[in-house]
């Protein structure tokens, strides 16, 4: 052969060599666990459309911390099913709230995991909405009214930093959001409690099945008008930056999988962490298949995530986190 030829299959020869060079190494630090809970007792109530993620109640909320702890995982993320709805949420922001209430057995249990609360209202309202819906009497449109959302979900966070939470990560997309929560924890003492901002949260198809899991389906409507355009990437820089000035601790891009560019350019312009949620559908589309047996799901997951990793996330918010956490060990 008399062309040159550029070897770059020297450096993949073997397992060793190819491990000596991998840029990008998953680690089981790099994993957030959302958890569902709930109450009443004796409850372990498989989603449906997520199989191998469930409902707690807190009486058997303790095994499953004891597995997030055992497998390595540090933070958990909490959501939580209250017992009654109404149009403000009351429940989200109430002292013994179901989120609050976990937050402090989760603290208890295992003091060591970073507990982070979702602060949001549509797992409260009977509107399914993410914050407080104003009804324009002339017009007769009903809308999500954004200031006065604030409020309670400003209330909501300052309830969790009481009970315990370690960072609060507000996923309302109300504009403000950051500056408001951030005043208010500040003034109730919570000044080194740091806000894990939904900065970036596009208005996705991808949470079907989280919406079945939380019961916090929109009842009319949709969330357009608060999340964003999957079609926009200039206007994720924005919402990024209001957010960065108004005191955010991280950054997060929602969904991951069709959204890594978005990771990518948050990554490079600013120099908070970025989180990514790798949300319900992107799971549950893998369930499906691997029930099927088209894919190798442990392979599958694992690409997927370090995909996520190599676009720029500093941490991964997914249901597969106690999965990733064995295979990563080998077992
Ligand atoms: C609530 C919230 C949603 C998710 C996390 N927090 C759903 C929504 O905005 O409707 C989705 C998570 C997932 O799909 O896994 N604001």
């Amino acid at each position: 052969m008399t062309f040159p030829i550029t070897r770059h299959r020297r450096m993949r020869r073997t397992a060793a060599l190819r491990s000596l060079v991998r840029e990008t190494q998953l680690s089981v630090n790099d994993f957030i666990y959302p958890i569902f809970v709930t109450h009443g007792s004796g409850i372990k109530d498989e989603i449906p459309s997520m199989p191998g993620v469930y409902h707690y109640s807190l009486d058997l909320l303790q095994q499953e911390i004891e597995a997030v702890a055992a497998s390595g995982v540090q933070a958990v993320l909490l959501f939580g099913i209250p017992e009654h709805k109404d149009a403000a949420g009351i429940s989200a922001y109430e002292a013994n709230g179901i989120v609050q209430q976990a937050t402090r057995k989760v603290k208890e249990w295992a003091p060591q995991l970073v507990v982070i609360a979702d602060t949001c209202l549509c797992q409260f309202t009977d509107h399914g909405h993410c914050g407080v819906i104003h009804h324009d009497e002339r017009s007769g449109v009903a809308e999500v009214d954004n200031d006065s959302s604030l409020e309670l979900l400003v209330k909501t966070a300052v309830a969790q930093a009481e009970a315990g939470a370690d960072i609060i990560a507000p996923s309302n997309m109300m504009d403000g959001f950051v500056s408001a929560i951030r005043d208010g924890l500040d003034a109730a003492g919570y000044e080194m409690v740091p806000i894990m901002s939904y900065s970036v949260k596009y208005a996705s198809a991808f949470y079907g099945p989280f919406r079945d899991a939380a019961h916090s389906a929109p009842q009319f409507g949709d969330r357009k008008t608060y999340q964003m355009d999957p079609a926009n990437a200039r206007e994720a820089l924005r919402e990024a930056e209001s957010d960065v000035v108004e005191g955010a601790d991280m950054l997060m891009v929602k969904p991951a999988l069709a959204y890594l560019d978005i990771i990518r350019e948050l990554k490079e312009h600013f120099d908070l962490p970025v989180v990514t949620y790798n949300v319900s559908a992107e799971y549950s589309m893998v369930k499906a298949a691997a029930a099927n047996g088209w894919i190798d799901e442990r392979a599958i997951v694992l690409e997927t995530l370090t995909g996520m990793k190599r676009a720029g996330a500093d941490l991964i918010i997914t249901y597969h986190a106690l999965d990733a956490a064995r295979w990563l060990k080998g077992e």
